[in-house]
């Protein structure tokens, strides 16, 4: 449900999860983060990686793409740009501060959308795949790999018992598949292309969308504070709109 989580709690955990994130996170999500680029760069072109932290997938795109990089936490997005930096990675095009509630980018923009361990932290789920279905441009995919909640049994009880701590830590452990689901159907213009099971222990998923012609309604209005294209010429830390 939208407003379990809000902006502040979110920007605050992941302050103080910026100097540790790589370490604590790093090889235990490695695999879903490798699989999905691999699914990004069947298709390719223009890339844009949501809340993508510490830049931690960075290295792991093929230089032949075009990468835009977008994150809440302006501490996890500076360790973002030192990698870039580091590595002289010069297929990233852009990186900036952004909430991915309301993406500061033009309709059908890029050929995908990359959301890794994010849409659980996000106060509005359903408001996130709006803006990913927006930019991604007819025939291009969106691509998600998280942790779902389990249906059922001891692990649901679990994750329903750990929800209101994880949600100071910045995630809802809890958060059901039928919710992306749900989603995909109401919205009419996107449908669920796979769903495969992701390490640690099978509790994370790999979700692919494949966007379909536009759905008729008014464009809306790139939101204010993008950059145009000198976010996309300009590595680095530009400012995209925030509340
Ligand atoms: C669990 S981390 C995942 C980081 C990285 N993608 C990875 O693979 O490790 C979740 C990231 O989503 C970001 N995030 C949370 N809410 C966001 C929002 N509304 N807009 C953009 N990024 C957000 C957080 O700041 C954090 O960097």
């Amino acid at each position: 449900m939208a407003g379990e989580i809000d902006n502040h709690t979110v920007a605050k955990a992941y302050a103080r999860w910026a100097p540790i994130y790589d370490f604590v996170f790093g090889a235990v999500f490695d695999a879903g983060r490798k699989a999905s680029i691999a699914a990004a760069e069947r298709i390719g072109g223009r890339i844009l990686d949501v809340g993508i932290g510490t830049g931690i997938s960075l290295t792991d795109y093929s230089p032949a793409n075009r990468i835009v990089g977008v994150d809440y936490s302006e501490p996890m997005l500076r360790k973002a740009h030192e990698r870039v930096v580091e590595y002289k990675l010069a297929h990233v095009e852009a990186l900036a501060v952004m909430d991915a509630q309301r993406l500061g980018f033009p309709d059908a923009f890029f050929d995908v959308v990359v959301a890794q361990y994010v849409i659980t932290t996000v106060p509005d789920p359903e408001a996130v795949l709006g803006e990913f279905a927006r930019i991604t441009r007819p025939g291009g995919e969106i691509i998600l790999v998280n942790h779902l909640g389990a249906e059922a049994g001891l692990r649901r009880a679990f994750e329903q018992g750990f929800a209101p701590v994880a949600r100071r830590l910045g995630w809802r452990p809890e958060f059901a598949w039928a919710r992306l689901a749900q989603w995909a159907e109401r919205h009419g213009g996107v449908r669920v292309v796979e769903r495969r099971a992701m390490p640690p222990l099978g509790h994370f998923s790999l979700i692919r969308f494949e966007r379909a012609a536009p759905v008729a309604q008014p464009a809306a209005a790139p939101a204010k504070g993008y950059a145009g294209p000198a976010l996309v010429a300009q590595p680095g830390l530009a400012r995209g709109p925030l509340p």
